[in-house]
């Protein structure tokens, strides 16, 4: 069904959309030329094309010379690119148009970090306004006494996002104490309200759709804690939602429903109001820069030509391995401790953005899509997986990312997690080879040639993980619109959360 795509379950008209990549010419000439799993050899005209495999967007750069990539295939590629669509899908997505093709829906984070919608600019000014409120101790609780404490209760995309970038950037800038609980294990609620007064606390609930049944069992917790203290809960409670109607049911005064588009998708939405905890963690300015960095990357995914643009080539890079490699993991090591939450938060963002098993029009696929996206943080991770990694039978690609400031570093700590990342990346490469002298070709030496990207940004301020983070989230694009799959919904998690609620009736 060329054309077509589904929508609750009816056939819908969308733009001429190829739905299969295996019957496109590039996939079948890759299917028969791709390289065996090797790099370049030293020296080669390929060796000497992947050296010019570094690319620079947004602040960010990315060696992608250690590459399975000879002779032709990167033109392949970028064929396959053109072939699936990829620059009208781009435009589509920039321009708010129903990408969420299953729910008929935009996808319009871009907009989210533009001033292109009235009505996200709203949103945003009005979470903006409550976070300044707080971190100006203007925001009075139920005894008249100044807010000090935030408790934010969210899971998934209301929770990994804000959660990872409020730690990159460090220190909180303010004085309000922020604690953000997701699991519904009351551990973790317990351990925040045992830091917390009562009378100077604020609950925040985070949720797009406001059903989540953890998110509403601990911020029930929570009222329950502010109702024993003898408080009128609904005083001291904010929700951050796109279902604002149901958020009053469950008790949310109007006035303190802050909603926000039904297009926002979670795995997206740092950058929309739910991205609360960042602006009351750092401020508003912040945020605002945050918000800059992403748009700086989008432009470039935008308007760089294919062949330069960054998160094309890592997009592809994943379909390479994938699909022409069989390989079915691809690990990510972030060499910066402040970056401890970016797999969690990329785990969620390409899991649930790619693993499909039906493309755009409902037809079963006959080939893989997505990968198991694992990994931690550097240098930790050379002590615990990375003999996996250098002698395992099974290959994984790796992402390197780290801050291109730590080479330099006064610190010889910084340097240490630089160099030592560089030096896996090469280890990986070239085995024991890459120790220049003439090592024994024992067997339980290190093969290398095992690919990898070297990936850096310039520092921790927040444009530039504005732009980290939207490189992701278009590289995660790239994929869906080359296997022609939505990234954009997410029945396969909607399933357990239905059969919870038939166990737990009414909860
Ligand atoms: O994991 C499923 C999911 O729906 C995610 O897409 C979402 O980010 C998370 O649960 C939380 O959903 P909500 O923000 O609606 O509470």
């Amino acid at each position: 069904m060329q054309g077509l795509c589904m929508h609750a379950g009816r056939v819908c008209p969308a733009a001429r959309l190829p739905m299969n990549p295996t019957q496109l010419p590039a996939w079948s000439s890759l299917a028969r030329r791709t390289s065996p799993a090797r790099l370049p050899e030293p020296g080669s005209s390929a060796q000497r094309q992947a050296r010019d495999l570094t690319f620079d967007a947004a602040g960010l750069r990315a060696d992608l010379s250690r590459h399975w990539l000879e002779r032709d295939t990167l033109p392949l590629l970028l064929e396959l690119a053109e072939q699936a669509g990829l620059p009208s899908w781009r435009q589509r997505l920039f321009d708010g148009a129903a990408v969420n093709t299953s729910e008929q829906r935009r996808a319009w984070h871009t907009a989210l970090r533009s001033d292109a919608d009235a009505g996200v600019v709203a949103a945003r000014d009005r979470m903006l306004a409550l976070a300044d409120a707080l971190r100006a101790g203007s925001l009075r609780g139920a005894t008249g006494a100044p807010i000090d404490t935030v408790v934010c209760c969210g899971i998934g995309g209301s929770d990994l996002g804000p959660r990872l970038v409020t730690e990159a950037l460090g220190a909180p800038s303010g004085a309000t104490r922020l604690h953000c609980v997701t699991n519904v294990d009351p551990v973790e609620l317990s351990a925040a309200l045992a830091q917390a007064r009562p009378e100077r606390t604020l609950i925040v609930a985070i949720s797009k759709s406001f059903t989540t049944m953890e998110t509403l069992a601990n911020v029930r917790a929570a009222l329950r804690w502010l109702h024993a203290a003898g408080l009128e809960p609904a005083q001291q409670l904010y929700a951050i939602t796109s279902a604002p109607a149901r958020a009053q049911a469950f008790g949310v005064p109007a006035a303190q429903v802050l909603d926000f588009a039904d297009w926002v998708g979670g795995r997206y939405s740092l950058w929309s109001p739910c991205g609360f905890p960042i602006a009351l963690a750092h401020g508003r300015q912040a945020f605002e820069a945050l918000l800059a960095g992403a748009a700086a990357l989008d432009a470039h995914f935008l308007d760089a030509p294919l062949e330069r643009n960054l998160p094309v080539l890592l997009g592809l890079l994943g379909v390479l391995y994938v699909n022409f490699h069989g390989l079915r993991t691809r690990a990510v090591f972030a060499y910066a401790q402040r970056l401890r939450q970016l797999v969690p938060y990329l785990q969620q963002l390409e899991m649930e953005s790619l693993g499909k098993r039906v493309s755009r029009d409902g037809t079963p696929l006959k080939f893989d899509t997505g990968c198991v996206l694992w990994g931690d943080v550097g240098t930790t991770a050379q002590h615990s997986v990375f003999q996996f990694l250098h002698q395992g039978t099974q290959v994984a690609p790796v992402d390197f990312i780290t801050c291109a400031a730590f080479e330099r570093s006064a610190d010889e700590r910084e340097r240490l997690l630089y160099a030592s990342a560089l030096a896996q990346a090469d280890a990986l490469a070239g085995g024991d080879a890459a120790l220049g002298a003439t090592v024994p070709a024992e067997p339980w030496r290190c093969p290398g040639g095992r690919p990898s990207s070297f990936i850096t940004f310039p520092d921790f301020a927040p444009h530039s993980l504005g732009a980290l983070l939207a490189l992701h989230e278009h590289r995660t694009f790239v994929q869906s619109v080359i296997w022609g799959i939505n990234a954009f919904d997410q029945f396969g998690v909607e399933i357990g959360k239905k059969l919870l609620s038939q166990r737990l009736p009414g909860q």
